[in-house]
Parts: structure tokens; C-alpha cells; sequence
């Protein structure tokens, strides 16, 4: 890989929250930044913006072109454009399912399929991949999320070891709670409004994410992880950010009886067994 101080980085979904603060903190401190977004957006004071729409296969190709013949080699792709659908897993429709994996999951998929080869040329590269405690623990009616989350967890663990003997590192990035337009970005399946049987249990979930999200960390500090993950040799399957009673409600999982985490779950949004 080329100096620690001063990596070619590529940032899906940069117009906003955590990727424009990756973005920020990694061009300040000397690596040179291309951020993307599905629409035109200015470039920073520290980095390049180009147009990628991670759902589009000729999008993706074009931006990895554009800063391949820029900088004739990627050395970091932080895969991190995502949104998250809110619904009962019953009100969800199969296309908005499809829209939510497709950005979620596939984008990721395109953009490192897109990267590799010239990484296993160069012999070098780490990808970082933006996941969520969504993707270590189900959420009640973030099925879809959680499911693109879950998706995403596995691809990566297989990924690191097929990429290893190339040089080429994978990671995940597990963030809590963070503050960014996630709140505003977010989907509502179609079916979730009046005449939906969890309507209710819906309508208070929904009302606790977005208290804990107004309460989260700030974009910077999942940038933080990320600067310190591209300034590195080495680096494990996964690293979560966050407030410490997230994290340690996840730690929860491994060791407490199945049916008493999701009943903790269940009581933290309100909701409880018949
Ligand atoms: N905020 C949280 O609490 C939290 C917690 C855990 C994990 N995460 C994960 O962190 C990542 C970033 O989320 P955020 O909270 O920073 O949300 P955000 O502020 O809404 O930013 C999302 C970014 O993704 C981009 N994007 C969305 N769809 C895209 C597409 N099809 N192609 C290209 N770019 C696309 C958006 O750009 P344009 O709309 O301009 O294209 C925007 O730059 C997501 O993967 C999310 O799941 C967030």
C-alpha cells in the first residue's frame, strides 16, 4: 500500500452524515478523498465529489474509472451509501424489499467488484464496510435493514479470506445511534400507515429509534474509526462505534439465553409477548 499519510480513498454515499464526515476528516488528514453521490454535489475544502449511483452497475464502473485514471490506483474504498426501510416485516412489498438490498447490499457488492481488480494488481487495498448493530442484532421493523445489514456481514467474512493472498483487507464497521439524515432519508414501507395491523407497535418503535438516533454519537466519530482503519497494516472482521450501552447490549447476545435478549430488545422500543 502507498504511504499510511497519503492513501487514494474512495467514499460511496459522501454528501451527508457519516461519509461526508469520513470524508472531511481523511482529505484533512492528507489522504486524497473522492467522495460519491447519486446527484452532483460540490466537492469539500479536503476532497473530490463524483456522481455513483451504487444501485447502477455503468455508474459504479464510471466513478472507479474516473479515480483510477486520476490516481492510477485505489488503496481504500469505504463502502458506506445506505438508507434504511421501516416497516413490519408482513407490510414490507417485495420491491421495496428489492430497493432496500439493492442499495444496501448489491451497491456494495458492484463497488467491490468493481475495485478488486485493480487492487489485486496493485497488490494492496483495504475495503471498509459500513454495517450497523442492525447487522449484528434484528431490529423490530428494520427487518429489511437488518436483513441487507446481515447480508453484508457475511459477504465480508468470506471476502477477507479470499482477498487475503492478494494483499487486499476487509472490514466492517458496526456504528450505533449515529446523528446524520438518516431520520430524514429513511423509508416508510407503503403499507405501514392506517390498516396496518402494527400500526401501533410501528408508530412507538419508530418514535424510540428516532429519540436514540437525535441521541447518537456524532459522524466524526465513526470517521475517527475509519481514519485509524485506512492509517493501518493490519485489521479485525469488525469494530463497533457508539455509545457504550449499545455496544454492550450487543455484547449482550453472546452469552444471554436467546428469548431473554429479545425480550430486552423488545422492552427498550416498548413492546411485549402476549
Ligand atoms: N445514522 C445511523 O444511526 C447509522 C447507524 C448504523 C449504520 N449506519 C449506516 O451508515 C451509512 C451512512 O448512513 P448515514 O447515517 O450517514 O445516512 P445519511 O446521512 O442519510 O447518508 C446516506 C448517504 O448515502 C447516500 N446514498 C443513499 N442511497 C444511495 C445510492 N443508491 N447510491 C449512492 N449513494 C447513496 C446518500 O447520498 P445521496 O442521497 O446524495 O445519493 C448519502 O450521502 C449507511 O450505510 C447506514 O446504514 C447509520
Amino acid at each position: 500500500m502507498s504511504n499510511s499519510r497519503g492513501r487514494v480513498v474512495l467514499i460511496t454515499g459522501a454528501s451527508s452524515g457519516i461519509g461526508q464526515a469520513c470524508a472531511e476528516l481523511l482529505g484533512r488528514n492528507g489522504h486524497t478523498v473522492y467522495g460519491t453521490s447519486r446527484r452532483p454535489a460540490p466537492d469539500g475544502e479536503h476532497y473530490k465529489m463524483l456522481e455513483m449511483d451504487v444501485t447502477r452497475d455503468d455508474s459504479v464502473r464510471r466513478a472507479v474509472e474516473v479515480v483510477l485514471a486520476a490516481e492510477g490506483r485505489i488503496d481504500v474504498v469505504v463502502n458506506n451509501a445506505g438508507f434504511v426501510l421501516a416497516g413490519a416485516v408482513e407490510d414490507v412489498s417485495v420491491e421495496e424489499a428489492r430497493q432496500q438490498l439493492d442499495t444496501n447490499f448489491f451497491g456494495v457488492l458492484r463497488v467491490c467488484k468493481a475495485v478488486l481488480p485493480a487492487m489485486r494488481a496493485q497488490e494492496s487495498g483495504l475495503i471498509v464496510n459500513i454495517s450497523s448493530l442492525g447487522g449484528a442484532a434484528g431490529l423490530p421493523f428494520q427487518g429489511l435493514y437488518s436483513a441487507s445489514k446481515f447480508a453484508l456481514e457475511g459477504l465480508t467474512e468470506s471476502l477477507r479470506q479470499e482477498v487475503a493472498p492478494f494483499g487486499i483487507e476487509a472490514t466492517l464497521v458496526q456504528p450505533g445511534d449515529v446523528r446524520t439524515r438518516v431520520r430524514e432519508n429513511r423509508v416508510k414501507s407503503r403499507q405501514s400507515g392506517a390498516g396496518s395491523a402494527y400500526r401501533e407497535a410501528f408508530m412507538k418503535v419508530l418514535q424510540a429509534v428516532e429519540t436514540e438516533e437525535g441521541e447518537g454519537v456524532p459522524p466524526e466519530a465513526v470517521a475517527r474509526r475509519v481514519l485509524t482503519l485506512t492509517e493501518s497494516r493490519r485489521v479485525r472482521v469488525r469494530y463497533t462505534v457508539g455509545h457504550l450501552s449499545q455496544r454492550i447490549s450487543l455484547l449482550a447476545k453472546t452469552f444471554l439465553p436467546s428469548r431473554t435478549f429479545e425480550q430486552l430488545v423488545m422492552s427498550l422500543y416498548g413492546l411485549s409477548r402476549r
